[in-house]
């Protein structure tokens, strides 16, 4: 798996959803020319940005800029970064703002930044008018590989993480490489854990390939579009076979169980961030693959070494400010959805790039491996 030389050209990966199909558009730059990509796709229509700060400061001047260029008249609305902004009262904001600057049903709305504003926006286009069209335009590594496609929205609720929300699949997403620039280096990397995960679920050329390029990614070479255009492939594909989970689409949760009963003991703080806890939870699926004899050690071992190369978590002890007992941990397992009478469904391994659904895992087995990562 050679990755191209970099070429100007952007690389463009489908969602074969039928009448609801949509392009990936990826490359370094591309934000340039997202005026005059809606402008063709909604000759037209009139636009309003959704943003957090962070994203605003940075680049929202280009994106105006861009639409601008293209006469796309669009308002925007800016709220405070972070995942407390997944709440009911955003929400209310941006669904009053949509109706605000008029934006009708033949408008749209434009998620411009990570995850978390793709979720909110996303959701708040779902529901006002009774559906708008959006375009995501992903900011952060980990929306560009994995929230900006596939149509999951969300807020959180005080049950839980992203329980209210709408499968709302946007009608275009344009990945500007370049918009990675500024990310800080520890969301960066974080979001670097996601992409490790395609490899690790479905694509062992893949997984070798990022052992090989990842410092080029990193910096900003042409590994970056490549391997982003990798990624958002295999997300389509999942995505086109089995749009609302029902199946395969499960297999992107490898790592995710363990990984959010970490997050949640950490009360989804700065302390651990999701891809960190999703690299921790990957290098355990692996260890507890190998010792059910799903897969050598070796195998185990190799996984754990690229994600600590990178500087990702892969042991409890890497967790800032430590976890609870094992108790807690059960119990935050326990509260995870993908429980089923007592039964635990994980994402285990029979080699790098052969992840599969194991619905029937006994709880116990869980707990007594935990229980031994917590003493070492
Ligand atoms: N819908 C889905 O399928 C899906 C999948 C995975 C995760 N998610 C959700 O995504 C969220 C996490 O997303 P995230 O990791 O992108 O977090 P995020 O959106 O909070 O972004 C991380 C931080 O980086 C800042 N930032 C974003 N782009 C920047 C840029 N280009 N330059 C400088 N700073 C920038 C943000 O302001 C924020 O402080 C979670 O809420 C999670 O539930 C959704
Ligand atoms: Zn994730």
């Amino acid at each position: 798996m050679t990755a191209p030389l970099r070429s100007t050209d952007p690389i463009t990966v489908n969602v074969a959803l039928g009448d609801r199909a949509y392009d990936i558009v990826i490359g370094r730059g591309l934000l340039a020319s997202l005026g005059t990509r809606i402008a063709a796709l909604r000759p037209g229509a009139a636009a309003l940005i959704v943003s957090d700060e962070n994203v605003a400061r940075h680049h929202l001047a280009s994106a105006q800029a861009a639409l601008r260029n293209a006469n796309v008249r669009a308002g925007e609305i800016v709220f405070a970064a972070g995942e407390q902004a997944k709440s009911w009262r955003t929400f209310e904001t941006i669904c009053e703002g949509i109706l605000a600057a008029r934006i009708e049903r033949s408008d749209l709305v434009i998620a411009f930044g990570g995850g978390v504003v793709g979720d909110l926006a996303g959701f708040a286009a779902a529901v006002s008018r009774r559906g708008l069209d959006y375009v995501q335009v992903p900011t952060t590594l980990l929306a560009q590989v994995d929230s900006s496609v596939g149509g999951k929205t969300a807020i959180n609720s005080r049950h839980g993480k992203n329980l209210v929300g709408a499968f709302h699949q946007p009608i275009l997403v344009v990945a500007d490489t370049a918009l990675l620039d500024t990310l800080p280096a520890r969301e960066f990397r974080a979001g670097y854990a996601e992409l490790v995960k395609y490899g690790l679920l479905g694509d062992a050329a893949f997984f070798a390939w990022l052992e090989v390029n990842w410092r080029d990614l990193f910096a900003g070479g042409p590994a970056r579009e490549h391997a982003i255009a990798v990624c958002c492939r295999a997300k389509a594909a999942i995505v086109a076979r089995d749009e609302r989970e029902i199946g395969d689409r499960a297999l992107l949760n490898l790592g995710h169980t363990f990984g959010h009963a970490f997050e949640a003991a950490c009360d989804f703080s700065e302390r651990l961030l999701h891809g960190e806890a999703i690299a921790l939870g990957m290098a355990l699926a692996f260890e507890f693959s190998a010792r059910r004899g799903l897969l050598p050690m070796t195998e185990a071992d190799r996984v754990i070494r690229h994600l600590a190369a990178v500087g990702l978590p892969t042991h409890l002890k890497d967790i800032a400010g430590g976890v609870p007992g094992i108790d807690a941990l059960m119990d935050l397992i326990a509260q995870d959805k993908k429980v089923k009478r007592g039964k635990l469904t994980f994402i285990l391994a029979r080699g790098i790039g052969a992840a599969f659904i194991a619905p029937e895992i006994d709880a116990a087995e869980v707990e007594s491996f935990l229980a031994e990562k917590l003493g070492q």
